[in-house]
């Protein structure tokens, strides 16, 4: 039923037999018969006075700080309903519950949903972007130590997602951790040692059906594939007759050959890995560019879509960084930060493929082939293996399959 929730089933129920005059004068204040009020439940006298201006103008408190301070919490509440929305995601993960492939769904609405807030969170710096730079000046001296740099949340949500350590932009060489004591460092120290949600991703991907070797093998067949291929494009070019153009294609053909000869090559594979390059183990990234060549098939789309999104969160993260950094840049030129880091260009070098967890899933397109050089299927790899258990086709009915809740 729709409208607002406040009001009672009983109501919802007298409503619907009143005419649409009638039901807009029928109202019963819950609140006063016990009910839980708007006030109340939203905890509105703890948000609305949560707003203390530090600053002070001839006597007078300066305007901006006000929208100032509503925009940071009103980031900090949407980092918040990110992070509800990863812890969930991971857990499911973490359970073992997307074996039940019908989980995902559940998944990737709650992925695709962390890149709508992420797609508002881009935005919402225009509003703040109408104060300008000496309207912050007014007023940014009693801001003294406060910074962004400090946000619990942002670093927790950095770490869940899978920001590695060792590629964070180190800023006056200090840690991003001693901004944080107590509890707070606790739950950072936790959100380091957990699985994130690339490591979950990765195992996920690893068991992708179709690569045992022993099975469809999709990674011996994709290579042999691909060089025969590539043999057959050199041969069709070396019977053309000589010019510039046919050295420019050999020429070319040779990169390609090269550039795919290094995909197969798993040393190569561990030394990216290594350097940071790639995040992904060598069978993850197989499992990954299956997904990609099959997103057609069934059994796929929904992975594919979930892969999709990962790389939607990656780029709106991206885009988040550039938009803060732009304004900051507008704000306070390259002065210093009030956190303690050099402010604009600092910040400049975290807008970079360090912080985007799965570049590895952006850099696949390298290896896309033409339609005909991909392995066919085997009708038996996009088979729903979890009809047989459950009968049921229904998605949360099947009591033997695991869900998310458990
Ligand atoms: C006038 C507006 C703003 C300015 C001038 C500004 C400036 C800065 C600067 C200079 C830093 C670098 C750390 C430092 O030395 O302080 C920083 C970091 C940060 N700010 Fe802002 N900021 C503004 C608004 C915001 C808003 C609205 C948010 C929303 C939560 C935010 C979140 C952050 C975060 C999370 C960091 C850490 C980024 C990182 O280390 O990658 N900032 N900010």
């Amino acid at each position: 039923m729709s409208g607002c929730p406040f009001l009672t089933r009983k109501h919802h129920r007298f409503k619907a037999k009143s005419s649409d005059v009638d039901d807009a004068q029928q109202g019963i204040n819950n609140a006063t018969k016990g009910g839980i009020s708007y006030r109340d439940y939203l905890q509105l006298d703890k948000i609305n006075n949560a707003q203390v201006l530090q600053s002070e103008l001839r006597g007078k408190k300066i305007h901006d700080e006000h929208l100032f301070i509503v925009t940071h919490q009103a980031y900090e509440l949407w980092f918040k309903q990110i992070i509800w929305e990863l812890d969930s995601v991971r857990k499911v993960f973490i359970h073992n519950h997307v074996r039940d492939e019908r989980n995902m769904l559940k998944v990737v609405n709650r992925i695709h949903r962390i890149t709508m807030i992420f797609k508002l969170l881009v935005d919402q710096f225009a509003v703040l972007e109408t104060m300008t730079a000496l309207d912050f000046f007014d007023f940014r001296e009693y801001l003294s130590s406060a910074s962004g740099f400090q946000s619990l949340q942002f670093r927790l949500l950095e770490n869940k997602m899978g920001v590695s350590e060792n590629l964070r932009v180190p800023y006056n060489r200090r840690h991003y951790k001693d901004n944080f004591h107590g509890q707070e460092s606790e739950a950072l120290h936790r959100s380091e040692q957990e699985p994130t949600l690339l490591q979950l991703v990765e195992q996920w991907l690893e068991r992708t059906p179709g690569l045992e070797k022993d099975g469809f093998n999709f990674w011996g067949k994709l290579q042999a594939n691909i060089e025969e291929g590539f043999k057959l494009e050199k041969h069709k070019l070396e019977k053309m007759p000589d010019c510039e153009t046919k050295q420019d294609m050999l020429e070319d053909l040779k990169k390609q050959i090269e550039m795919f000869t290094s995909l197969f090559d798993s040393k190569r594979h561990d030394h990216l890995l290594s350097k940071g390059d790639r995040r992904l183990s060598y069978t993850a990234l197989q499992g990954a560019l299956m997904i990609y060549f099959y997103r057609e098939e069934p059994r796929f789309q929904v992975p594919f879509q979930f892969l999709t999104y990962l790389m939607e969160v990656d780029v709106l993260m991206t885009k988040w960084r550039y938009n803060h950094v732009c304004m900051a840049h507008r704000m306070i030129g390259s002065k210093a930060g009030t956190g303690g880091s050099s402010g604009y260009h600092y910040l400049r070098s975290t807008v970079s493929d360090r912080y985007k967890v799965f570049v590895d899933l952006f850099n696949l397109a390298t290896f896309l082939v033409p339609r005909a050089w991909i392995p066919i299927l085997n009708p038996s790899v996009y088979k729903f293996p979890y009809t047989a258990e459950c009968s049921d086709s229904s998605y949360s009915s099947c009591g033997s399959c695991s869900s998310e809740e458990d």
